[in-house]
């Protein structure tokens, strides 16, 4: 089974959200539960981009023992600078410097020529690997760069020093199945890539994060990053928890496992939400507030006598106490009848069907029926006889 490292960036790229500024103790919160999580890697912030960035990743990176810790750098040695004296102090000092690759990256943003991009990025690889044991260098926008260009900057870094290649699908542009031959391109044209581990990461802007980064993993990426509910730049970063838990319960598939604690899943759900006020949708896969509810009768009949007629995953597994079923109009009397149950309403086996059609009268006027709802159908039902 291939271990495959989770590196969250929702501190650094998650907190790159419009409309999100979290302050230096509740990065330090959510930098413990990660830690709780136990993600192997925290990208703690972008030491030079302000003095506030600079030493939220200090003080995140004296506080965390478990896991590496992490900070951007663009390809110039004020950026690596500011990185070296933010993460020295930590358990595992690692760099994230990065540099743009593609053709629209190269003309309008960078100015510079191919062979000026390899030459920053070599550079600014050695310059780091005088301070820094571990150095991740990425390729950003590498999902539309030329592949020959993109081997051939690669193969460079790692002979400068790097020991990570990230390759970013920066815009959210890429198909898993192109997302995915991207890395087994470099696996069989980059002469040193033995030697490094490839990693993933994944915007969500045509809804294909998660699968591009899964396509990655099958092609030989043994790093995903993500960031915690999705959250970042525009339409967010590939969710951790969706990509961890699809790789548990799809172990048969994929062959592979991190070592999150998955059960901490919901409560750093809920966290990230709370301070970076970002809600969860309700209908977000694992953890959001309708990811074990059921509501149609069929369904709840199905999971009354069989959890996993309906539920691939268990609530448990990610925190979450217990599945629900919800009560409405789609509802069965199965259902119903376990919810009266559980309330201690006991209504006898016979004035069951009546109630359950007067059941169905009021659901057909509210959304969603609450056990208020239930006791009162019950009273009303006690009162008229
Ligand atoms: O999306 C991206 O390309 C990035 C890089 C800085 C790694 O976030
Ligand atoms: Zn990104």
């Amino acid at each position: 089974m291939q271990k495959i490292k989770i590196f969250d960036t929702t501190l650094r790229d998650g907190e790159q959200s419009a409309g999100v500024n979290l302050n230096l103790s509740e990065k330090l919160e959510i930098a413990r539960q990660l830690e709780r999580l136990n993600v192997d890697i925290i990208e703690a912030g972008f030491p030079a981009a302000s003095k506030g960035d600079f030493s939220s990743v200090q003080k995140i990176a004296q506080m965390v023992k478990n896991c590496s810790v992490t900070g951007l750098a663009r390809s110039v040695t004020s950026d690596i600078d500011a990185a070296w004296e933010a993460l020295k102090d930590g358990a595992e000092p690692r760099l994230h410097t990065f540099l743009a690759t593609s053709p629209i990256h190269r003309q309008y943003k960078l100015k510079m020529s191919k062979e000026e991009v390899i030459e920053t990025a070599v550079q600014s690889v050695k310059y780091a690997a005088k301070k820094f044991p571990i150095i991740q260098w990425s390729a950003e926008d590498a999902s539309r760069t030329e592949l020959p260009f993109l081997a051939e900057i690669v193969e460079k870094v790692i002979q400068a020093g790097a020991q990570v290649i990230n390759l970013p699908d920066t815009v959210g542009y890429g198909t898993p199945e192109e997302y995915g031959m991207i890395f087994k391109y470099l696996r069989e044209h980059v002469p040193s890539i033995d030697k490094v581990s490839l990693s993933t990461h994944c915007h969500d802007d045509l809804g294909m994060a998660i699968a591009n980064s899964l396509a990655a993993v099958e092609n030989g990426a043994t790093q995903v990053e993500g960031a915690i509910n999705g959250i970042g730049e525009r339409a967010g970063n590939a969710a951790l928890e969706e990509i961890a838990v699809a790789l548990h319960i799809r172990k048969d598939f994929y062959q592979a496992s991190t070592r999150l604690n998955l059960q901490e899943i919901s409560r750093t759900s809920s966290l990230v939400s709370k301070l970076t006020g970002m809600v969860v949708p309700a209908n977000k896969a694992v953890v959001g507030k309708n990811a074990f509810a059921h509501e149609s009768g069929i369904h709840q009949d199905g999971v009354l006598k069989e959890k996993t007629t309906y539920e691939i995953i268990s609530p448990e597994l990610v925190g979450v106490q217990s599945n629900s079923l919800v009560l409405g109009k789609h509802s069965g009397r199965h259902a119903f009848k376990n919810r009266l149950n559980e309330l201690g309403l006991n209504v006898p086996e016979e004035e069951i069907n009546k109630l359950f059609v007067s059941f169905k009268e009021l659901a057909d006027r509210k959304k969603e029926m609450t056990d208020y709802d239930l006791v009162a159908l019950v009273l009303d039902k006690k009162l008229s006889e």
